[in-house]
């Protein structure tokens, strides 16, 4: 008879289900975790790294958010050093400048994003940029939250298939406040996983593959490039450096991770930004009814300044 093969070692969630079973309680899912925490993480910090990031960066972060807060701040712990979260955000807060708050925000960011998500935005802007193309130049696009640069690149397929034989000049300043996806989007290299729901005939157009490491990559081409600008903007920020007036304003899932208060605020600075014709952007999920006295819904998540009704 052949023996028994070693008993595997047991996952943390199985260890917890043993836990409770031997203890015949509900231990609710968060206390059980906790005790097995490398470190500490009391209501009082999360409260604290709530408010932090609120202030930093206007992220608002519900309760249900602990345990994703824990680990990706606890990676932060490790990589400074720190042996406690009291510590690191007092380091935070007490270190004037500290150059730690930008591992901060970074850490707390949600950067989801994909080449022309929410794809239905695309041919409206292509339809848009060729009516205004004929009444001003250059046309200048601001796409204010780019994450990896999908969807910066996304809109620079948009504007090169919109006008083949060459149009005019466009801008597209892409800007985040995370430095981290930022320096990916400049970069311009993707994965086969990530380019995969490009059409073969725009991947071949816009992208040059070569080998990589883990294989094949896919870099934008220099002529979509040069149509970028990239820069760190908080939209929290007093002064963005971005030059109106603006034709077009991407700002697709951000805002829902602000109170109506900030997107309101966020608002108000983009009205008279945009051109009196200009197109702003939002994500599914977003809505700006709260601000119909800046802009309008044309549907479909594309909003117009309010002054141009009736
Ligand atoms: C979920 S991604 C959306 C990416 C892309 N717009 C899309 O729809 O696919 C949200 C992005 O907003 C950025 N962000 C969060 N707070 C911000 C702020 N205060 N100012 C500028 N960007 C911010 C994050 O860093 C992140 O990259």
């Amino acid at each position: 008879m052949l023996p028994e093969p070693p008993p595997k070692p047991l996952t943390l969630s199985e260890r917890l289900a043993n836990i409770r079973q031997a203890s015949n309680t509900v231990l609710p899912a968060a206390v059980g975790d906790a005790a097995l925490r490398e470190f500490p993480f009391r209501a009082a910090d999360f409260e604290r790294v709530r408010k932090l990031i609120y202030d930093k960066a206007g992220i608002s972060l519900s309760p249900a958010k602990q345990d994703m807060v824990y680990s990706r701040l606890a990676r932060r712990l490790r990589a400074t050093g720190m042996k406690s979260f009291g510590q690191y955000l007092d380091h935070l807060e007490f270190s004037r400048g500290a150059v730690e708050w930008e591992g901060f925000v970074n850490a707390l960011t949600t950067n989801l994003t994909s080449f022309f998500r929410e794809p239905h935005h695309f041919p409206l802007l292509a339809q848009h940029l060729r009516v205004v193309a004929g009444k001003r130049k250059p046309i200048n696009i601001w796409c204010c939250a780019a994450s990896t640069g999908e969807e910066p690149y996304s809109i620079a397929m948009t504007v090169a298939d919109a006008f083949p034989n060459g149009g005019p000049q466009i801008s597209v300043v892409c800007s985040d406040l995370d430095t981290s996806v930022l320096a990916t989007a400049e970069k311009g290299v993707y994965t086969l996983d990530r380019v995969d729901k490009i059409p073969p005939e725009q991947l071949k157009r816009y992208f040059s593959k070569s080998a990589g490491i883990s294989g094949d990559v896919y870099t934008v081409k220099p002529e979509l490039r040069q149509m970028l600008s990239f820069r760190r903007l908080n939209l929290l920020d007093a002064v963005w450096s971005v030059r109106a007036p603006l034709d077009v304003i991407f700002c697709r899932n951000v805002m829902i991770y602000f109170d109506k208060p900030t997107q309101y605020r966020i608002l108000a600075r983009f009205a008279p930004m945009l051109s009196p014709d200009g197109l702003l952007f939002a994500g599914h999920s977003e809505s700006f009814l709260h601000a119909a006295d800046l802009f309008h819904s044309l549907g479909k998540t594309v909003y117009a300044l309010a002054a141009k009704r009736g």
